[in-house]
């Protein structure tokens, strides 16, 4: 299990979201708590933040993006199979991760994915355009899950050849293998903007964990 929480909150403004509270817990600490099942969990953090290793928790100091951040925590990962989730995406539901976990088992690479609720519209300079079918468009989320060596060759390629990516699903696609979506769940949306920290600390009040 890999977290990349290395990041610097630069959209939210807040300092590094791994350490923002939400409910009177950290974002880390929910992120530790949903996969505590794991049997290794790797954390990247923000440069400058070091924390204890615990029995199944490694801490690395994160890289300069994200993908470098993944990929410092891969080499040292160990087993077949490898999740990688998002730490800013504080809201992790079980049976969204099964489902996950199931389909990466069987073909190798999946994403949790979700659907588009709103019109999706062209951005023609302020102006409305080209009105795309959103039902040919996903969201995609995390956890997303690989066979370890795939996503290891993909994260080589992409180094090598100057592709940075958001996401790690993007680069294993372009190595040329095939990723499964996998029904998401609107509420494993990623904290990025203020607004969305607004609709966390809603949802937090009447979450289970
Ligand atoms: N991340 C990381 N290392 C980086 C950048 C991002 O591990 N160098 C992680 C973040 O901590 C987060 C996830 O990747 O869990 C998704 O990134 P994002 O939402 O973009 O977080 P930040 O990069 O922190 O936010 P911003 O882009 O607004 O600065
Ligand atoms: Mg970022």
């Amino acid at each position: 299990m890999l977290l990349p929480a290395a990041g610097s909150g630069e959209r939210l403004g807040k300092g590094p979201k791994a350490f923002l509270r939400l409910g009177g817990k950290t974002l880390l600490e929910r992120a530790l708590e949903a996969f505590a099942w794991a049997d290794e969990i790797r954390v990247a953090l923000p440069p400058g933040h070091t924390l204890q290793d615990e029995v199944n928790v490694t801490y690395r100091s994160g890289g300069a993006s994200r993908q470098e951040s993944v990929y410092l925590l891969l080499q040292e990962a160990r087993g077949e199979l490898v999740l990688v989730h998002d730490v800013a995406r504080p809201f992790v539901v079980p049976e969204a991760v099964e489902r996950l976990l199931e389909a990466a088992q069987k073909t190798g690479a999946a994403t949790l994915a979700a659907t588009l609720a709103d019109t999706l519209v062209q951005n023609w300079r302020g102006r409305y355009g080209g009105v795309l079918p959103r039902e040919d468009y996903q969201l995609v989320q995390t956890p997303q899950g690989f066979r370890r060596e795939l996503l290891l060759a993909a994260h080589r390629q992409a180094l090598a050849s100057g592709v940075s990516a958001t996401d790690d699903a993007q680069i294993v696609m372009r190595l040329g293998h095939a990723v499964a979506l996998v029904p998401g769940d609107r509420r494993m949306f990623k904290i990025t903007y203020p607004e969305d920290l607004e609709i966390a600390e809603g949802l937090a009040k009447s979450w289970k964990s």
